[in-house]
């Protein structure tokens, strides 16, 4: 859930997808999985690792990802295996690289229009993947069914340097729910990433609908109840 604070051991099957290129950490999550990128100055490759008795939500990622490259930009899988899954990057940087740290309202703005890009792009009648499963089963009537990105934090938004939205990545619960399940979540990590008030506004305005405060506030409790930490 942080970017690292300093190197970290490379897994020997990195290493090996490496194939002597620069290797660096750029991710930590709160269930101690780490992403390496592959290349500099930008990685132009990634390899996310998770710790052995989680080996099985990368397997879930990978359907997901091949089924969504399909329709959005989203990262390219290039080869996975127990506990590790290597991709092509995506141009752009995460919503909470520290270049946005003093342009909040631009990150923010960006990851509405992102969403509303993911959710326009990605079919419903074709999308075999059900809701998330923090979402639980007896949400409230649904505003607007879509592919729902599953884990909408801010740093799972990739934007380019010319602030346009590059791409989603973390696609291990994608699944058709209520467009409110990613609004909520998107919205309450704005807090977490950039502290303060204002920016709900901003990213819902650019998505391109009104606050719902009965449906944001049913999915952050879900959400709450079933996740350890934000992401
Ligand atoms: N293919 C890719 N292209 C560009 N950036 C990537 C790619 N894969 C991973 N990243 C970067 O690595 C970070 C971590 O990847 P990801 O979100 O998939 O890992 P995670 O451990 O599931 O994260 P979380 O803490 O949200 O659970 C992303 O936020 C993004 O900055
Ligand atoms: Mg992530």
């Amino acid at each position: 859930m942080s970017a690292p604070t300093g190197p970290l051991p490379v897994p020997a099957v990195v290493a090996g997808l490496a194939a002597h290129r620069p290797v660096s950490a750029v991710w930590v999550n709160e269930l101690g999985g780490v992403t390496f990128g592959i290349g500099a100055p930008r990685p132009v490759e990634y390899v996310k690792t998770y710790p052995e008795p989680l080996a099985h939500l990368l397997a879930a990622e990978v359907d997901r990802l091949r089924w969504a490259i399909g329709h959005a930009p989203v990262p390219r899988v290039l080869a996975w295996g127990p506990g590790w899954l290597h991709t092509a990057a995506l141009p752009g940087r995460s919503a909470v690289d520290p270049v946005f740290a003093e342009r909040p309202d631009v990150a923010a703005a960006a990851i509405g229009t992102g969403l509303r890009m993911l959710h326009d792009a990605l079919p419903v009648a074709d999308c075999p993947f059900g809701p998330p499963p923090w979402v639980g089963d007896a949400p409230p009537p649904a505003d607007r069914l879509v592919v729902c990105h599953g884990d909408a934090c801010a740093p799972n938004t990739l934007i380019a340097d010319d602030a346009t939205p590059a791409g989603h990545v973390d696609l291990g619960e994608l699944g058709v729910a209520d467009r409110w399940a990613d609004l909520a979540i998107a919205t309450m990590s704005l807090d977490w990433n950039f502290g303060g008030e204002g920016f709900e506004a901003v990213l819902l305005d650019a998505y391109g609908v009104a606050p719902d405060p009965d449906r944001i506030a049913h999915y952050r409790a879900r959400w709450n109840d079933e996740a350890p930490a934000p992401g």
